[in-house]
């Protein structure tokens, strides 16, 4: 099924993607272009991300990619590539 009509990408491709890394709506644009034209497909993108990280089991990790900062610091440490967690 398409997820994406202006760049024609279907579930298979993005399910693929993020089985072979990708864990954000960016990742998905930068490998298949989904999402980074109309943006009508988004939150199809985003609902694929988290079904596919759930079924691994990383949607209910605290530092998971869809889940919000705790706060602005940890949102900038994990944007810096930093883990969220610091050491006890
Ligand atoms: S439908 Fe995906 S960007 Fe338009």
């Amino acid at each position: 099924m398409y997820v994406c009509l202006c760049k024609a990408v279907t579930d298979r491709t993005v399910r693929s993607l993020i089985r072979g890394g990708a864990e954000t709506r960016a990742e998905i644009g930068e490998r298949c272009g989904a999402g980074t034209d109309c943006g009508g497909c988004r939150g199809q993108i985003d609902d694929l991300i988290e079904e596919e990280l759930e079924a691994r089991g990383c949607a209910s990790c605290p530092s998971g990619p869809l889940r919000p900062a705790a706060s602005p610091a940890a949102a900038a440490s994990a944007s810096a590539g930093s883990s969220v967690f610091a050491p006890a």
